[in-house]
Order: structure tokens, then sequence, then C-alpha cells
């Protein structure tokens, strides 16, 4: 028996008892005749007493450092009052050692496991399992578990089935780039990685599944940013006989119950906003708007129409907007910081930013822009900002696009700075009435904007000859604290409407039967009304975490860079392996041939 309880588990009502406890040692503090060992497991920390009294454990505990694996038997003991840890479990005894032996030594770690912080984070990726023993990354992993175990829990009282689809697949089309994988047996041929399981879902629908779900992993080879990794796990889950009302409904209801379960301490606004994607991107200038704090966007557009000022005015002319944010109290900035509002605006796309300030004390404006505007121009926008003194106001004239990017992200940096996004603060959104499609001006083609299979709202269906850009999609993205945590759709059942969209799409009768023949064949066999969404698993539990990145919340990620740090992949492969792939490389570096 290596232990007999945890090093989390001893209370004052062991007192007494002989027990036997293995961990890691977490700090050591040497008194001479007294040695004072906190030994870890990811249960806890129990602190062990070694005195000269025990001459053989207490040898023992001279020759051990931090993060030696150690077995200790003793006795359960009380801590005198002033000796008791409020910050730990197990702060009100002890254990004095009588006998302790080294399972396995250890070499000073690169990190320090019981000090957080400080080092780079390339450090703690190639050593994650050091990493990984640390408070923080056994709190979040097992947040995360509790997450799905949770999921797992309710959807299976909803009457859901888990069924694993294949990560050898065909390539489906989410708008990312996918992974291939060589097929040995069919030289030339590949199998792609799954960017979700999109069209298996669809499938098991067909097969009369009825509510399917999965804790589905997925690949996409994108550019990698804080929410983002090649590799990540969505709550894939499809329906039949539903429509957009019933997955939002079913979601809601999952979600507002998993906050109250497993993250009973923050603030769940419920019953979750809705918002239109227009009235989104009007109102805040993003599909995923952080609606911890309002700062909305006011747009000017039309009390500017006639302006002298040639920055708005043209912006104007060429079919643009004038938008601005008003900062309340920020009339104290400095030229230092709005200038570097101007540069978070110009992140956005922006030429520049236009400011004004409103002193407190009702004195004179300063402003970048006030001078060039017609009398009554600048009072106009003021009152359409509903401007007190003491605000900062920022302006931005370009193409709606552009506005809308910059000033989300002004919008953010300045929640921000005033402290106005509260992290013990859940607020979901749903964000509905999708476009379909996105004219994609490089390829001169129409892009899906969710992916190809989703329905159009039937009250639209009539522009999808004449006005494609208008036609709204029954599309839904779940939204938290600012990100995109879910996106679903109700989808196409019918043949023709496929190969409709297929077509609007610039995707040939040809091309749609040899990439999707499986699709449009299984429509034709009795398709039920279906639809689904997919909430990131890994974004869910980074917000409910705290955390800044999902990286925090996965037991082994990669970089920015897509490199897994610890096992160095992606690594060159033998000649061999090559070979048997009929894979020859021709425009690697050395380093990649070697
Ligand atoms: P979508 O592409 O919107 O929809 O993805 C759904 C959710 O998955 C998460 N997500 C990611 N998380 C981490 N890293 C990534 N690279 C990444 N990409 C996406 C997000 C996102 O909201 N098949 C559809 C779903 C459906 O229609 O049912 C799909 O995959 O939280």
């Amino acid at each position: 028996m290596y232990r007999s309880h945890t090093c989390g588990e001893l209370r004052p009502a062991h007192a007494g008892q002989e027990v036997t406890l293995a961990g890691w040692v977490h700090r050591r503090r040497d008194h001479g005749d007294l040695i004072f060992i906190d030994l870890r497991d990811r249960y806890g920390i129990t602190q062990v007493v070694f005195s000269s009294a025990y001459a053989e454990a207490h040898t023992v505990a001279e020759t051990v450092r931090s993060e030696y694996v150690v077995q200790v038997r003793g006795e359960v003991r009380i801590r005198p009052p002033e000796a008791v840890n409020p910050d730990l479990a197990t702060g009100e005894i002890e254990v004095v050692a009588h006998a302790a032996q080294v399972l396995n030594p250890a070499r000073t770690t690169p990190i320090y496991i019981a000090k957080e912080g400080g080092e780079d984070e390339a450090v703690r990726l190639k050593y994650r399992y050091l990493d990984l023993r640390r408070e923080r990354m056994q709190r979040n992993l097992i947040l995360r578990h509790r997450v799905v175990k949770f999921i797992r829990d309710f959807l299976d009282a909803e009457g859901f089935v888990e069924i694993e689809t294949p990560i050898l697949i065909k390539s489906t089309p989410e708008g990312a780039r996918d992974y291939l994988v060589p097929s040995r047996l069919h030289p030339g041929k590949f199998y792609a990685l799954p960017q979700s399981p999109q069209q298996l879902k669809q499938l098991l629908m067909v097969a009369g599944y009825d509510k399917y779900f999965q804790i589905a992993r997925c690949f996409r080879d994108e550019d990698q940013r804080a929410d983002r990794q090649p590799e990540f796990t969505q709550l894939d889950m499809e329906m039949s006989f539903v429509d957009q009302e019933d997955v939002l409904d079913l979601i809601e209801r999952l979600f507002t119950a998993l906050c109250r379960a497993i993250t009973p301490h923050k603030h769940l606004l419920t019953p979750f906003r809705r918002l239109t994607y227009t009235e989104a991107m009007e109102r805040y200038g993003s599909d995923k708007p952080d609606l911890r704090y309002d700062l909305e966007l006011v747009n000017l557009s039309d009390l500017l129409a006639e302006t002298p000022f040639q920055v708005f005015r043209a912006a104007l002319a060429n079919g643009g907007q004038v938008k601005g944010i008003r900062a309340p109290g920020c009339a104290t900035f400095s030229r230092k910081q709005i200038d570097e509002l101007a540069e978070v605006a110009r992140a956005g796309g922006a030429r520049g930013l236009a400011w004004a300030v409103l002193p407190a004390d009702g004195g004179e404006i300063r402003s970048s822009f006030a001078r060039n505007l017609a009398p009554g121009e600048f009072a106009a926008i003021a009152e359409r900002m509903a401007a007190q003194p003491g605000d900062l106001l920022l302006l931005v004239a370009d193409q709606p696009a552009v506005v809308a990017a910059s000033l989300d992200k002004l919008r953010r940096k300045l929640a921000e700075l005033l402290d106005l996004a509260d992290p013990n603060t859940l607020c979901f959104a749903w964000v509905v009435d999708f476009p379909l499609v996105e004219w994609n001006a490089d390829e001169q083609r129409w892009d899906a904007v969710h992916h190809p299979f989703t329905a159009p709202k039937d009250e639209d269906l009539h522009l999808l000859t004449t006005d494609p850009g208008k036609v709204r999609a029954k599309a839904y993205d779940l939204i938290l604290n600012g990100y995109e945590a879910g996106g679903g759709s109700i989808r196409i059942h019918r043949r023709d409407v496929q190969q409709q969209i297929f077509s609007l799409l610039g995707i040939s009768e040809d091309q749609a039967q040899a990439q999707f023949g499986h699709m449009l064949e299984a429509f034709e066999y009795g398709a039920p009304p279906h639809g689904g969404i997919a909430p990131g698993i890994d974004r869910l539990v980074m917000i409910l975490a705290g955390e800044p990145t999902i990286r925090e919340v996965m037991a082994f990620p990669k970089t920015q860079q897509a490199v897994d740090l610890m096992t160095n992949a992606p690594s060159p492969v033998d000649e061999r392996q090559l070979k048997e792939l009929h894979i020859r490389i021709v425009n690697g570096s050395a380093a990649d041939n070697a």
C-alpha cells in the first residue's frame, strides 16, 4: 500500500492515527532539528514534520529536494493554534514522520512548481508535464472535466445519444484549411482530419438517431490566436424535427444549468439576450460583442452628409460611414493615451482617429477635427452621442467594415481601460439572422458565411437568385463575454435546395457530386428537417476559468505557430515512411529532408 490517505484528506478528526502519505516535495523548510515538508499531490498539501527524535526519517528529509517523490509514515497531530494555516484544507493538522523513503529523486525543475508566473510560456509548454503539476493547471483541467461531465449527464437526460464519428474522413469545408493524411494503401490519395463532424452528424439525422451529440475533436489548419488552436474540442450536436427556437432553448437551458452548477459564484445573466447580426454590427461593430458593458457605437453619417471636413466627406461620398464611441469620463486622457487609442483604431484598419475632449469643468473643447466642421455640426454630434462634460469622443470615418472593426477594437480597449468587463459576470447572448453568403472580392464569388449546409430563411428564398447578399440564414451564434462560444444552424434537408446553394457558391454540379454526392444522395432517402450547433468547449472553459487563452485549459496545447514544444511536432519523418506513403518532399528546407 503506497498510501492510506491523499495529501488533501486529513483533518483534526484523524488526530492520533498512523497514516501513510505519498507525493511530491512542494516546499521544504530546514530548521536543523526540525524539518518541515509540504507534501503535495493532486488533492492538496499536507505539512509533514521531521524531528531528530526519528533519526532515520530526519536523515531522509535532509536529503530530499523540491519535487522528489517521497513516501512518509507518521502520526496525525493537531497543530498548535498559532501554527494553523487557514489557507490549507489540511491546515489544522500536521503529520509527524516516523519513517520516510524517497521513491524517486528529481533534478532541479526548469520551472518552479510552487510559485507561478514569471517564466516564458515556451518553457511551460516544453515542460508541460511539470507545468501541469501546478495548482492553476490542475484547477483548469478539473474544471474542464466537470464541464464535460455535466454536459454528458444533461444531454443524456434529454435523450441525446453520444456517437463517435471517424477522424479520417473526406474533407468537409468549414472555411479553414484541412489537415491531410496520406493514404499508404491508395497512392496519391488523402484523408482529411475533420474540421468538424458536420456532414456526419447530418447523416446521423438521416439515419434516424434524432438527438446526437459528441465531444468532438476538430482540426483546422488556420492562423492561430489566443482563442484558437489547430485542434480543439466542440460539443457537437444535431437534432431532428426542430426549428431554431428548439435549438436555442435547449442550449440556453444547458448552459444556464451548467453555469449555476459549476460556477455558482459567477453572476450569470439570464435570459440570454438576442441580437440580429445587423443590429450587432450597427451597435457594436462586431458579431460577437461583449455585452457586459454598453459603450455603443453611434452613427453620425446623416449629420455630416454636407460637412466641409474633407476626411468625413470623402468617406461618406465613397459609400462609407462616420461613427463614434463616447468614452465616459475619459476627458482626462493624455495626448499619449489618445495616440495609443488611435493605434488601436489603426490596428482595425482605420486610417486615423478623430477625437474630441470635453473638459469636466465645461472648459473649452479640444479636438482633432471640430475646427474643420461647419457651425452647428459639432453640437449635433455631441447631442447625438449624448456627450457630457468629462467625456472623450472618438470617431472613425471609413468603409463600414473598417469602421466596425476599428470601433470594435476601441470599444474593447476602452472597456479594459475603464475596467468595465467584470470577470465574474457571464453574459451569454444569441446573434441571429446572419447573412447566408458574403461576397468574396478576391475570388469573385459568393462564400457561405456559416457553411454550405445552412438553410436560408423561408421568407428570403425569393432573393436567392436576385439578391443573394440579402438572404438571411437560419444560423445563430452563441456569444459569451465577447467571444464566439458556438455556432450552428438549421440545415438544408432537400436535394434541390442544397444543389441551388452549391451553384450559388460557384460549385458546379460535377464538383458537388464529387465532393458531396453522399449528402445529396442521402437527402433523397427521407432526410428529416434537422439542425444543430457546436459550442467550443475550450473557449467555454477558458471563460469559466477566467483565463486569457485556451492554451491554459488544454493539457498539451500547441504554440501560436502550431508547434508542440514538448515533443517537437511537427517533425521530419524518415525516408522509408515517406516512401511507403508515396510522398517526396520537393520544396522543403534541408532540415525537412533530413
Ligand atoms: P464553427 O466553425 O462556428 O461551426 O465552430 C463552432 C465553435 O467551435 C469553436 N472553434 C474553435 N475553438 C478553438 N480553436 C479553433 N480553431 C476553433 N474554431 C472554432 C468556436 C466556434 O464557435 N459544424 C459547425 C457547427 C454547426 O453548424 O453545428 C461548426 O464547426 O467556439
